[in-house]
């Protein structure tokens, strides 16, 4: 055992719901969530905050070397010490994250900084590589999947609750391209670990998938 626990990493696809099911889990478990998309999203702010094209490929170095992100006690994302949890969230960041993701110089600083902060254990990772690359020893490895149209329509509700104008075609049709570009690309594509537990959630309720995570969690640790 880590001194602080266990490593619990979640991948999955878009809007597969990994992030509020590895929040609520890492809260019934009294760990750490780190939502290591929202680190690829707040790289992709302060890209596009310098005007910063993903294809400047020694500019984007410079970047990769400057960023400063982090989390505070809250599970907010912070770039430069602001609060971008709300600006990461639009579909132009995401698309840019993804992009920006492909890139080396970004992976492995983004992969180094996780490392860092889940070490000791404690700590519930989501992603896309968390099982595969950052940490391929973690304990335990659940690998999310929903069909495109499903995780569609829950993240439109998400948006449009938050004020953004898109159309659930529009929205199926970019979550379908980003999968395309996060499973086909060289380095870390987005893929199931051999040794990681499938859930399919379109078949779960909210709750149902959070206790699963706990329950198999609660199994390693015991
Ligand atoms: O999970 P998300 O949609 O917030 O992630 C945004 C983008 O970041 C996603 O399109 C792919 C990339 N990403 C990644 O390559 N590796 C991770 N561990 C997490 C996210």
């Amino acid at each position: 055992m880590r001194p602080n626990g266990i490593i619990i990493a979640i991948d999955g696809p878009t809007a597969s719901g990994k992030s509020t099911t590895a929040r609520e889990a890492a809260k019934r478990l009294s760990y750490i969530h780190i939502n290591t998309g929202a680190m690829y999203r707040a790289f992709a702010l302060y890209a596009n905050q310098w005007g910063v094209s993903s294809t400047d490929d020694s500019r984007i170095s410079g970047l990769s070397e400057r960023a400063y992100i982090d989390f505070d006690e809250n599970g907010n994302i912070l770039l430069e010490g602001r609060d971008v949890t709300k600006e990461i969230q639009v579909p132009e960041i995401a698309q840019l994250a993804s992009e920006l993701a492909t890139l080396p110089q970004v992976r492995s600083k983004m992969v180094a900084m996780q490392q860092e902060i889940g070490k000791n254990g404690g700590v519930v990772l989501d992603g896309r590589d968390i099982g595969t690359v950052v940490f391929p020893d973690a304990e335990l490895k659940v690998f999310l999947i929903a069909t495109p149209e499903t995780r569609a329509e829950r993240r439109l509700d998400e948006l449009v609750s938050s004020g953004t104008n898109i159309t659930l075609e529009k929205l199926t049709d970019e979550i379908i391209e980003r999968d395309k570009r996060d499973s086909e690309r060289a380095l870390s594509p987005l893929k199931k670990a051999s040794d990681a537990i499938e859930l399919d959630t379109s078949k779960l309720t909210f709750d149902e998938q959070v206790e699963r995570v706990v329950e198999l969690a609660k199994g390693k640790v015991d």
